[in-house]
């Protein structure tokens, strides 16, 4: 059995679609989310999915030792950033090597980085002029969203539209791939 943890900054709503399509999966399991906001929306789906969620501190998430030791706790082996904002520091990615991946609302190299997370991507990407967007999914190393490419997917951007336009058919994207992207990933990384 593969015990996911979810980590979400916000809303959660990548978090609750991948819960639910685990949910009663023999192999698979989500029986832990974790943020590092105590007042995200993510709590609140969690509470309602009966999933366990907890908030750490940025300073606990970069010294790790009790995020490290809840993940224990749970017997989590496998690490999936859902709209977490955080870097993830190395005593995590020592914890977990190989076993990290993130979704980048955005087709990295392009619009990836420091300050380039929610909003403000799609935003870059509508200023850009851009002609398509859609969404990198990534194993997590040192830096901000640059670890190895696992998958990508596009979408068109018409000049009308606007950054929440951009977002909703980056949502889209989001919501019909990320499931079964980790679903194959986690195939490859425990056989
Ligand atoms: C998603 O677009 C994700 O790719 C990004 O932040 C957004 C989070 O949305 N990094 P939600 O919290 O899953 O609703």
């Amino acid at each position: 059995m593969t015990r996911i943890v979810l980590f979400a900054s916000g809303s959660g709503s990548n978090a609750e679609n991948i819960a639910r399509y685990f949910s009663g999966n023999s192999a698979i399991s989500v029986p832990l989310i974790i943020s590092n906001k105590r007042d995200a929306y993510v709590h609140e789906r969690a509470r309602r999915l009966g999933i366990p969620s907890f908030t750490f501190s940025k300073a606990e998430f970069d010294e790790g030792s009790v995020v490290i030791d809840t993940l224990r706790t749970y017997e989590i082996n496998f690490i999936v950033l859902a709209g977490f904002l955080l870097k993830v520091s190395q005593p995590l990615l020592d914890a977990y090597p190989g076993r990290i991946i993130n979704i980048h609302p955005a087709l990295l190299p392009k619009f990836g980085g420091k300050g380039m997370y929610g909003d403000r991507v799609h935003q870059a990407v509508v200023e850009a002029g851009e002609t398509e967007s859609g969404i990198t999914i990534h194993y997590i190393d040192e830096h901000y969203d640059e670890g190895d490419i696992i998958f990508q997917a596009t979408c068109e951007v018409l000049p009308e539209d606007t950054p929440e336009e951009v977002a909703r058919k980056v949502h889209a994207l989001e919501y019909a791939f990320f499931p079964e992207v980790i679903e194959k990933v986690i195939a490859k990384t425990f056989v």
